[in-house]
């Protein structure tokens, strides 16, 4: 084994199956392997590197020892939008572990990013918090919320149908509207909205009708026992109609308790709290651009990468 390691911004297709190789037992999903491969290789393509793409450490003997992906967004911070990287899945295979290798590849990621014209990095910690503070991130706010879903509102839940992709347009600005523009947040386009729905194709979005007029919208996820409200944006309606419909729909799966990642807006009444060991939003700064210090933030679960 050798200490030398080379930086790949871009890894080639064999070691982006070498990273999908060691990260399987993590983040495999039990999807087979040729699949995960295939699917992998055509989102690569489909956001294009700009957008996603894996960057990793080669030892001398070629071998892949530390990767992660690599994220182009732009966040919306108090003073304006801000050009930003995401970082995701990041692994070092457990002999390399403990030599430095991660923290020197994010150090090398984020370098790139900043001479590149960026202003800061987003990550979602799965790890204790503390790694990634000694990198600089500052963290943010993570709890989720629970309700039995026999407690939640039932009054008046809205029809829903499922959204074509003619509604992402509406969506999008739905989204865009449902909080002050001074939060500190990922902007979508609808570039990156199509393709962070692709990543969820499990939860798809729900059209809310009002007398048959689309008022908003709703993304749910299922889990064992539990159905979890990825996000909603209500435009103009009542938190407590989108609650109503969420209950009917977590009846309808047979959920006994009903779920989220808490936001900006009011919670259900009896919704229990509890920090979110994994998914806790982290940023840090790569110049002055963007104002950290106590911002306050929004992120919905299909923000996570
Ligand atoms: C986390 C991980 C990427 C670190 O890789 P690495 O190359 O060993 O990292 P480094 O050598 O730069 O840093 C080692 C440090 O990571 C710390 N670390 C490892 N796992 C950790 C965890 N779960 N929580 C907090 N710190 C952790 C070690 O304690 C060590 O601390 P030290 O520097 O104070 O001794 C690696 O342990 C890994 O692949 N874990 C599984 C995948 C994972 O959880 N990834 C993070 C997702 S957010």
């Amino acid at each position: 084994m050798s200490d030398e390691t080379t930086y790949l911004s871009e890894l080639p297709a064999g070691a982006v199956e070498e990273h999908l190789e060691q990260t399987v037992a993590l983040w495999g999903e039990g999807h087979p392997r040729d699949v995960r491969l295939r699917e992998t290789l055509r989102e690569l393509a489909a956001w294009g590197p700009q957008r996603l793409r894996l960057a990793g450490l080669i030892d001398g003997a070629g071998a892949l020892v530390s990767s992660l992906e690599r994220f182009g967004l732009r966040l919306q911070g108090p003073d304006g939008p801000v050009a930003a990287i995401g970082l995701g899945s990041i692994f070092t295979p457990e002999p390399e572990r403990g030599r430095g290798l991660a923290r020197r590849l994010i150090r090398l990621v984020m370098e790139e990013a900043r001479v590149e014209g960026c202003s800061a990095v987003l990550l979602f910690s799965d790890i204790a918090p503390e790694y990634y503070e000694k990198l600089g991130f500052v963290r943010y706010p993570a709890q989720r919320w629970t309700v039995p879903l026999s407690s939640l509102p039932q009054a008046a839940p809205l029809e829903t149908r499922p959204a074509a992709d003619a509604d992402i347009g509406r969506l999008l600005e739905w989204y865009e509207s449902s909080f002050p523009a001074s939060v500190l947040r990922p902007i979508r386009d609808l570039e990156s909205w199509r393709a962070f729905r692709r990543k969820n194709s499990q939860s798809p979005d729900l059209v809310l009708l009002e007398d048959g007029v689309a008022v908003g919208y709703l993304n749910l996820a299922r889990a064992p026992e539990r159905l979890w409200i990825n996000e909603y944006a209500p435009a103009r309606l009542s938190a407590e109609r989108v609650w109503a419909t969420a209950a009917r729909h977590g009846a309808e799966a047979g959920a006994a308790e009903m779920g989220g990642w808490v936001r900006l807006d009011p919670l259900p009444p009896a919704a229990a709290l509890r920090d979110r060991p994994r998914a806790i939003p982290m940023i840090a700064p790569l110049d002055s651009c963007l104002e950290l210090q106590g911002a306050v933030t929004h992120f919905d679960a299909i923000d996570h990468f």
